[in-house]
């Protein structure tokens, strides 16, 4: 242990991001992300491609990780890697590349949940949120409402039966002809819209958990109705469009986090995964905060798309705990809480 301090190397290779950090003491010295351009030609993440990609860059990316937070090698701890959830391909690049790692400088590997990570971005900054901590994470592939016990005792409590609430804004993106990824190009534009100039279906499931198949075909039959009428309609309405769907995704998630925090009566809520970064949604956490007395929890943008820090902040923590994987360790595409 260099200097009595822990330092973590992570790797982040889940999707379309090559991430690395340095994380010393749960203290991130590092973070870097190489976002692969080349999905954007097809309108999506083109699996084979994207663990190809992973392949050019894990090593500069780590490279230039450790060179920033100005570690050596030999000072490693442990390298911990995202086991799952995500596509295969790219998993086993960064399973493969923190493996090879590990072995060489004879260090513990630490296998790291995605989902449990986004959580435990809010970890990263001060001030930290308290337990129990109530969090709804939100990005490409899941829609959660988790319930944090302890930095490593988490509950799911409700979850999307079908599509995440990500994925409802990327294809609503694509259906408005917007680029990949359409997250952030919706809530760009949403801006100059009017978020109730036009309503959709709001799905009320069980208990906490949400359903955004609906407000996808609901946008579709709407967008072809319209376009009938004025082929131009959504040349012509674009921000209307953009913020009147932002509104129905954010009055959906709000809905639940309001009832889990009323049910349970937890005060420290927080917002976590790629969607967290919507202007919306951080302005209705925020709203919605003060009306009900929450201390709210909201993690710096870098934080909340995907990235290794949030690898490290919780392989530091199970390094605390001794969790170490074993070298057969593989990754899976889905994967329950680990
Ligand atoms: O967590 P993340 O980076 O990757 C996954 O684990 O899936 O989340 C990616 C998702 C994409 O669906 C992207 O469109 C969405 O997060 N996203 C946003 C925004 N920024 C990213 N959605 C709405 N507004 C944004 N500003
Ligand atoms: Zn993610």
């Amino acid at each position: 242990m260099a200097n009595g301090k822990v330092n973590i190397l992570a790797i982040e290779s889940s999707c379309d991001d090559t991430s690395a950090a340095i994380v010393q003491d749960g203290v991130v010295l590092s973070n870097l992300i190489a976002t692969q351009k080349v999905h954007e030609l097809y309108g999506g993440v083109v699996p084979e491609m994207a663990s190809r990609a992973h392949m050019q860059k894990i090593v500069p990316v780590v490279d230039v990780a450790l060179k920033q937070a100005g570690i050596d090698k030999q000072d490693i701890n442990a390298v911990a890697f995202t086991q799952a959830p995500g596509l295969i391909g790219s998993l086993l690049v960064g399973a493969c590349f923190a493996k090879s790692f590990a072995q060489a400088l004879n260090v513990p590997l630490i296998s790291v949940h995605h989902m449990q990570a986004h959580v435990l971005a809010h970890f990263i900054d001060e001030p930290k949120p308290q337990f129990p901590f109530l969090c709804l994470t939100v990005s490409g592939g899941h829609t959660q409402v988790v319930l944090c016990k302890s930095h490593l005792d988490m509950q799911v409590l409700g979850e999307t039966i079908d599509d995440a609430a990500g994925e409802a804004f990327d294809k609503v993106a694509k259906m408005l002809g917007l680029p990949y990824p359409g997250g952030p190009m919706v809530d760009k534009l949403a801006k100059e819209g009017n978020p109730t100039r036009f309503s959709f279906p709001l799905s009320d499931m069980q208990g906490f958990d949400f359903s955004f198949s609906g407000l996808k075909t609901a946008v579709l039959y709407f967008l072809q109705n319209e376009k009938k009428k004025d082929a131009d309609f959504v040349a012509n309405n674009l921000n209307d469009i953009c913020a009147s769907v932002q509104h129905t995704i954010i009055t959906m998630l709000m809905k639940k986090l309001k009832k889990a925090a009323r049910e349970l009566n937890i005060n420290h809520i927080g917002i976590a995964g790629g969607v967290s970064a919507n202007s919306g949604l951080r302005a209705a956490l925020a709203e919605t905060g003060k009306q009900m007395g929450w201390q709210v929890h909201i993690p710096k943008f870098e934080y909340c798309t995907d990235n290794a820090a949030m690898i490290g902040i919780t392989g530091y923590y199970k390094y605390l705990q001794g969790q170490f994987a074993d070298l057969s360790a593989s990754p899976t595409a889905r994967a329950a809480w680990i």
